[in-house]
């Protein structure tokens, strides 16, 4: 049967791949998924089932309820002092990762050009690609701390470049952008005339600045998809609700897109979603406060051993360099799982320039996270130290040869 050529040759997630070998293995300590260890707060999951009981069970608006849209705009007003029009600024959505579908989708045209920082989160280069564009990566690395620049920007712009994907805080590197520093970015997007796609879904989650939402900046509110949701700031993944906020004809094409394939997003997550916002910060400023503790924990206990990690200033997750193990990414990741059950996951799931690194989550328990440091002492032990490193890769001599099979 013959089947469509692009999705065949897209890879299946790198995340889940690894994730597969783990189902089914008993006694591990998971640090790779990026998800909250918190369950959403009982008020909101308390409006859910009144929401059920009150026998809200409909389709709602494609837009997704007035109300919800309107709580949201209130919010935005009064947090950024960010203004968007409830009736046609603003869609909600099944997740981010559905706004993020139907920002690309709704800006492509065949062949368009879309930059994306690498790593990257898992979605944005399949997506891209199912959409028509090609995605055109921008890699960042620890010496400009895992950031691209306003240069780095217009050296890959070319007569195809549309728009570029921007997330802080960013998953996997936890790097965030100081608003001196997203300034300078906006600049080149006005130089290119590019779009914006901010993806501010750890927005919420920035521990040693504030966060500032893209099209806050000058000019930039006319060319930026602002995309946030409730998954990580309310601990909300499983109710799979997001939005967009954008300029109105964007609004309007993403909203064509998802009356044809959602429709809505389910009523009982958007009036979960209502609560949320209704019951303030609460909730999220105790799970930072938590997320923060256990930040400081876990990147002193990962320079202690030896794995090198620059500080994220935001999400909930640690990138460090396991150049020292002389392992691939992947083997690193295999082994610790086999020898002392520790998941994380491999650098590489988030695009070539991960190789050498892994993404570990700290939205786990502090237990947890303290006894996956010492499985991962551990499991260090044995590779030798002594060695110079070979300055180029960073491997010692006979590592670099290993890598390389
Ligand atoms: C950067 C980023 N964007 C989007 C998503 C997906 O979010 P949602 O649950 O709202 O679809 C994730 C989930 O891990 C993420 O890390």
């Amino acid at each position: 049967m013959k089947t469509s050529k692009i999705v065949e040759q897209i890879p299946p997630s790198g995340i889940r791949a690894f994730f597969d070998l783990v189902l089914g293995m008993k006694d591990i300590i998971s640090l790779g998924v990026g998800e909250p260890d918190f369950v959403t707060p009982w008020n909101v999951r308390e409006a859910a089932i009144y929401s059920l009981e009150g026998g809200y069970t409909s389709y709602t608006s494609n837009k997704g309820l007035l109300e919800l849209r309107q709580d949201i705009s209130r919010h935005l007003k009064h947090k950024h002092s960010l203004e968007y029009d409830p009736s046609d600024e603003i869609l909600i959505t099944v997740g981010v990762s559905e706004a993020f579908d139907l920002a690309l989708r709704a800006i492509i045209n065949k062949g368009d050009h879309i930059l994306i920082p690498e790593p990257y989160y898992v979605s944005y280069g399949p997506l891209v690609t199912l959409a028509g564009g090609k995605p055109i990566f921008i890699k960042v690395n620890p010496e400009n701390s895992f950031k691209i620049t306003p240069k780095d920007i217009l050296k890959h712009c070319g007569d195809r470049t549309k728009g570029i994907v921007l997330n802080y805080p960013n998953n996997p590197t936890g790097a965030s952008y100081t608003k001196p520093e997203l300034k300078a970015i906006s600049k080149a997007v006005i130089k290119r005339s590019l779009i914006m796609i901010s993806d501010e879904i750890y927005g919420d989650l920035t521990y040693d600045f504030n966060h500032t939402p893209f099209p806050t900046l000058p000019h930039m509110k006319e060319r930026t998809i602002c995309l946030n949701g409730f998954s990580k700031s309310y601990a909300m993944t499983g109710w799979r609700i997001g939005y967009a906020c954008g300029p109105k004809n964007i609004i309007s094409l993403m909203t064509k897109i998802h009356q044809y394939t959602m429709l809505c997003a389910p009523i009982m997550s958007q009036m979960a979603a209502r609560e949320a916002l209704k019951s303030g910060e609460r909730s999220t400023q105790e799970m930072k406060r938590e997320y923060r503790r256990r930040r400081e924990f876990i990147i002193a206990g990962l320079n202690e051993i030896g794995l090198t990690c620059h500080k994220p200033e935001g999400a909930f997750y640690a990138f460090p360099s396991i150049k020292i193990s002389g392992l691939s990414s992947m083997e690193f990741a295999k082994e610790l799982l086999k020898k002392e059950r520790v998941a994380l996951v491999p650098g590489t799931a988030f695009g070539p320039s991960g190789e050498g690194y892994a993404r570990i989550s700290y939205a786990a328990s502090l237990s947890n996270i303290k006894e996956a440091l010492l499985r991962i002492k551990r499991f260090l032990a044995p590779f030798e130290r002594t060695k110079p490193l070979d300055k180029s890769s960073g491997l010692r001599p006979e590592q670099g040869r290993r890598t390389k099979k």
